[in-house]
């Protein structure tokens, strides 16, 4: 089974998990890179960022193009920003039309995951569009980082099990 994971990180936990995670599946990646990015942490860029979501914004994505034909699982990773998925993955799911795939969708946050994974899937459209989800994981940074690791193996259990049924 051919894997890509397809993520956007703004402060880099998205892409630890990628980084995981692509080990795991033996994946190819992408990382989304929106320009402009929002830009370093502070008070303004954090209110852009839930702007930006809530007004689904779509920016224009510099990242290199992979043909999603090519995959039979793709992972999306996302952070979450006001309680949903941030722009990046928005504007690629506009260009990249997902059918037929198996799905893994995860997420970072810090207590308040909010409607992410809703949302998510709404914009993949699942059903409508004869995608099945493998597995929802979301990671809360409140926990202790070895708390943490426990969950990310427990997560990695479960989609082993699926793969190998
Ligand atoms: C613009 C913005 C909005 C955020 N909104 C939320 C939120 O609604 N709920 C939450 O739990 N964390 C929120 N966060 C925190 C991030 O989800 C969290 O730090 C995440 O681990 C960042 O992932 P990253 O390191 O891959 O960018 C927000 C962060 C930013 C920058």
């Amino acid at each position: 089974m051919k894997s890509l994971i397809v993520y956007y990180s703004h402060s880099g936990s998205t892409e630890k998990l990628s980084k995981e995670l692509q080990t795991l599946l033996n994946a190819d990646v992408l990382k989304l890179q929106p320009d402009p990015d929002l830009g370093n942490p502070s008070f303004l860029n954090y209110i852009k960022g839930g702007w930006h979501v809530l007004r689904k914004h779509l920016p224009k994505l510099t990242n290199k193009q992979v043909n999603i034909d090519d995959y039979d699982l793709i992972a999306i990773g996302t952070p979450v920003w006001f309680g949903s998925f941030t722009p990046a993955i928005r504007s690629f799911l506009k260009d990249n039309p997902i059918k037929n795939k198996k799905l893994v969708l995860f997420a970072n946050h810090r207590g308040g995951l909010g409607n992410t994974f809703s949302a998510l899937e709404k914009a993949i459209g699942i059903d409508k569009n004869q995608n099945q989800i493998i597995s929802e994981f979301a990671l809360n940074h409140k926990y202790s980082a070895d708390e943490q690791s426990r969950f990310v193996q427990e997560w990695f259990t479960e989609i082993m099990n699926y793969l190998e049924r």
